[in-house]
């Protein structure tokens, strides 16, 4: 059985050190490589609703296209202090739970108004800029879905999540570029989560890293973020995205569920493993370490700080909302001796597993035929 430190580098998962010990080397560079070892499968069945429900999903996804340049808002004026000023008053000052400790003996005890509307925008600049990255590995994943998945249903379905993974990307971008004051490059503990999916050779790694995890927490962050924000464009940017991510997480639940159902103890085990390490990757990318570099305070501390205030733990346990019972409909919470429940105890997470999964519930986040008509 893997060790914590053969699974993601150190013995702790919560060793502050060890995580922020790993850091973006190629910070300047334009383009990164990546190996991939799989297959790519032809079929020769071409029998159009094999799998039911999958089929309902390509259907669905068919009629629920959009257009990023034309149906936003576009000339929505945005002026990013306010929205930021606005966003922290309505929100009784959470935030992201970037505010709510007591400076007093901190690195913070110097700061007045101006740094701490500084660390809102830079926040706000780079969550932003990792979920365009986080789109751009959606989009190169499930162009691998298409050519590695054995069934005609699931390669027809991910053709359109490609087209959907393109949009996002390309609409996170405008409004980085229009509307904001700054771009990050990638997290390295998403790219390093990214580069694992892209280059495992079993096909079904691809959605479980993608779909479930990435999408999973995706979804609940973007939820966080839709309710949040008090500006009319970034609100409808992400409550179109949410009607297309939620379609794409069930893409991989519905997928898996049958599949997982006939594989070992040892492949299941596999599987386990692979889900505690992407979780684990996900909640350091969330630490924001570039963000504190930027504004000049002692990482570690800053992050000790922040991570303790309840808003901000909070916010921490949310994004696993969706990952916990996608999992637990795969089966692989309690197989092999409930070993990834028991990771996700440990890392304190596992309350989520009986909250409703995606496999059910990507209807309601569909958009209404108005939207849709006004979209035409
Ligand atoms: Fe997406
Ligand atoms: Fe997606």
């Amino acid at each position: 059985m893997s060790t914590n430190e053969e699974m993601i580098d150190r013995a702790d998962v919560d060793d502050l050190e060890a995580i922020l010990a790993v850091s973006n080397s190629d910070r300047d560079a334009v383009v990164s490589h990546v190996e991939q070892n799989c297959d790519v499968v032809f079929t020769w069945d071409y029998d159009k609703g094999a799998k039911p429900s999958l089929e309902k999903l390509y259907e669905k996804a068919k009629t629920s296209m959009w257009n990023g340049e034309t149906d936003l808002p576009w000339d929505t004026e945005v002026d990013q202090e306010s929205v930021v000023i606005a966003n922290a008053t309505q929100n009784s000052a959470e935030g992201f739970g970037l505010v709510d400790f007591d400076p007093s003996g901190t690195p913070f005890a110097s700061w007045g108004d101006k740094e701490w509307l500084e660390l809102m925008i830079e926040s706000q600049n780079w969550t932003l800029s990792q979920f365009m990255h986080g789109e751009q590995g959606a989009l190169v994943c499930t162009a691998k879905i298409v050519e590695t998945v054995p069934w005609i249903d699931a390669k027809y379905y991910a053709s359109t999540q490609v087209m959907d993974e393109a949009r996002h990307v390309e609409v996170f971008a405008k409004y980085l570029d229009t509307k904001l004051s700054g771009y990050y490059p990638v997290n390295t503990h998403l790219k390093l989560l990214l580069d694992d999916i892209v280059q495992d050779s079993r096909w079904d790694m691809t959605y479980l890293g993608m779909q479930i995890m990435v999408e999973g927490l995706a979804l609940a962050a973007f939820g966080f973020m839709h309710q949040m924000t008090t500006e009319p464009l970034l609100k409808k940017l992400l409550r179109y995205v949410m009607s297309d991510e939620a379609r794409h997480v069930a893409f991989g639940v519905l997928s898996l569920q049958d599949y997982y159902k006939d594989l070992s103890d040892a492949e299941i085990l596999e599987r386990q493993q692979f889900a505690f390490e992407a979780a684990v990757r996900m909640r350091d990318r969330f630490l924001q370490q570039e963000v504190w570099e930027r504004m000049g305070v002692p990482v570690k501390e800053a992050i000790e700080l922040v991570m303790r205030t309840p808003s901000r733990q909070m916010f921490q346990m949310m994004l696993f909302s969706k990952i916990v019972p996608n999992c637990k409909k795969l089966g692989l919470l309690d197989r092999n001796d409930a070993w990834l429940r028991r990771r996700f105890e440990e890392i304190g997470v596992i309350q989520f597993e009986d909250w409703v999964d995606t496999g059910d519930e990507y209807e309601q986040f569909a958009l209404n035929e108005q939207d849709l008509k006004a979209s035409a």
